[in-house]
């Protein structure tokens, strides 16, 4: 059983984690009401700690009228009555730590609830109105929006202002329903160093921050125009103080962040992990980055290389709740090289796509850093074309109906081949297609050639290695299309990606593949190996 190691338990212990993410909504139904719920996470954390994760990281449980997945968040300190309670929440979060688990959650400084009741006060005309950004119109009668700010909902040409009765305009870089926070003002900074003290005394040991390089905006919320430094709503420098701040109080728990930053500059990224800073943030190059050996070694050295100047781990990310499931990206066989595009009926080869995400697997495993795995993922579960009528995500409606959106990912997940839905408890919220019983944990559980099987094996030895993990990494000569690098205490790992199968290195040990080798003992195409010495 998923005993942690010394190393995962003490000190750092972030800095070489596997995090695995869990959308309860879609985890495990212990109700039966068709939505996950904590009873659900709890009767499966026997589940989590056999797969041998360090910690889990919980998308927003928190009160919320689920206009985007609970990313409007009604009041950070109450569990949303759909999932359980706040008592629910303290014991899962010691029980998981009694298996050596940890826990994060996800914070969302971004924006509220239009039902928070800052909101609420601000729409009755209250002085709340200064916690958000409302301004008058453009325009002869104001009738035009404040700015030109895009939504940031990719293929949503929706404005992101909405106009009131009293004929002034609340931004929201997301949905309607998600106001964004004013962070210049103090009762927002200090409203949110209270949410992470209020979490951190509940035991949680980390902290995921949504949206984290948008909170700041230009006062004078000028007309985004390209190229223009700085940017009037991203990664502005005003976010550092913010930052530091939060980081103080972290200090004083131990506790750590994980940044969802999404920058190109990297140079830019590397300044929110300095050490005064966040300790860790995604890593998202991998969602991006076609299947070739080429661009994974260029995007890998450029990852490593923006995190050593400030002493952070790097993080590796094949899939979470907002992008494209890995086996359906990596099975696509004509999009090219966008591997996050959602697109309705697009080819997909679900065996090439599964070989080269159990390929990716161990890969991403055996580079320096720490790992998040999303649920599903170590099922193999692939991405589901939902009927349009049963789509939930508001990225769909907001696109027009064109982008199938987020749903795809989110189905709820298949725990028994043969209960009635395959075991997730009671009608989903989302249906899950006729196959999806054949992915069922109970089904993969005692095969190791199961992806379930892979993951377990890649997660013992990972937790028993203490090479694999933070530290060095070494790259060693391998033929075109073949990657292949060394570890401490002589771990290696190669990955072949050419259609020529690859010779492993002699007088190694193997420890794992992702596939069986050829009758010649080769590494097959899409296959990895780790092995020692
Ligand atoms: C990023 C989250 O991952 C996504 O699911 C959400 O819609 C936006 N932030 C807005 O909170």
């Amino acid at each position: 059983m998923g005993q942690p190691s010394p190393a995962r338990t003490q000190g750092e212990w972030w800095r070489a984690a596997v995090i695995y993410q869990v959308y309860v909504r879609s985890f495990a139904d212990g109700d039966g009401d068709g939505t996950g719920d904590l009873a659900g996470v709890r009767a499966r954390l026997p589940y989590l700690a056999e797969l041998g994760v360090d910690a889990l990281w919980f998308n927003p449980w928190y009160l919320s009228p689920m206009a985007d997945g609970g990313y409007d968040v009604a009041d950070y300190r109450a569990i949303d009555p759909a999932f359980g309670t706040l008592a629910e929440a303290e014991k899962l979060i010691a029980e998981a730590r009694e298996l050596g688990i940890r826990t994060l959650v996800d914070i969302v400084p971004n924006h509220v609830s239009d039902q928070h009741p800052w909101f609420q006060a601000a729409l009755a005309g209250g002085p709340e109105r200064e916690l958000f950004h409302f301004r008058p119109g453009r325009g002869a009668h104001g009738e035009l929006p404040p700015n030109d700010w895009p939504s940031q909902f990719a293929g949503s040409a929706e404005p992101v202002w909405t106009r009131m009765p009293d004929g002034d305009w609340y931004l929201h870089l997301f949905t309607p329903e998600q106001p964004d926070l004013n962070w210049a003002h103090p009762a927002v900074r200090q409203e949110h160093e209270d949410v992470l003290r209020f979490w951190f005394d509940r035991g949680v040991a980390g902290v995921r921050i949504d949206s984290a390089a948008l909170l700041a905006k230009d006062p004078d919320l000028p007309d985004f125009v390209e190229g223009r430094d700085p940017h009037p709503y991203v990664d502005r420098d005003e976010l550092h103080d913010i930052y530091r701040s939060w980081r103080a109080v972290a200090d004083a728990y131990d506790g750590i962040f994980v940044g969802e930053v999404w920058l190109p500059d990297t140079e830019r990224f590397a300044r929110y992990l300095r050490p005064d800073e966040l300790h860790t943030a995604f890593n998202f190059s991998f969602l991006s980055c076609p299947w070739d050996a080429g661009r994974l070694r260029t995007s890998i050295d450029e990852t490593l290389a923006e995190h050593a100047p400030v002493g952070a781990p790097a993080t590796w990310v094949l899939c979470n709740h907002d992008v494209t499931r890995t086996v359906t990206r990596y099975g696509r066989t004509d999009t090219g090289f966008d591997f996050t595009t959602k697109a309705f009926g697009t080819p997909t080869d679900l065996s090439l796509g599964t070989r080269r995400a159990r390929a990716a697997a161990l890969l991403s495993l055996a580079l320096p850093g720490s790992v998040y795995l999303y649920q599903g993922e170590e099922l193999g579960l692939p991405e589901v074309e939902l009927p349009p009528g049963s789509i939930q995500d508001p990225m769909h409606f907001r696109s027009g109906g064109t982008d199938p959106g987020r749903d795809g990912c989110r189905v709820p997940l298949p725990w028994a081949a043969e209960a009635p839905h395959a075991g997730f408890g009671g009608e989903p919220w989302l249906p899950q297609p006729a196959d999806w019983p054949a992915y069922a944990a109970d089904r993969q559980a005692d095969d190791p050639d199961s992806m379930l099987g892979l993951y377990r094996e890649a997660l013992r030895i990972r937790r028993t290695e203490p090479g694999f993990g933070d530290g060095p990494l070494g790259w060693l000569p391998a033929p075109d299309g073949v990657l292949a690098f060394a570890r401490p205490d002589g771990l290696r790992c190669v990955v072949n990606l050419s259609g020529i199968p690859a010779e492993l290195p002699e007088h190694s040990r193997l420890l794992l593949t992702s596939g069986p080798l050829d009758a010649e003992g080769r590494l097959p195409q899409d296959t990895a190996a780790w092995l020692r010495g």
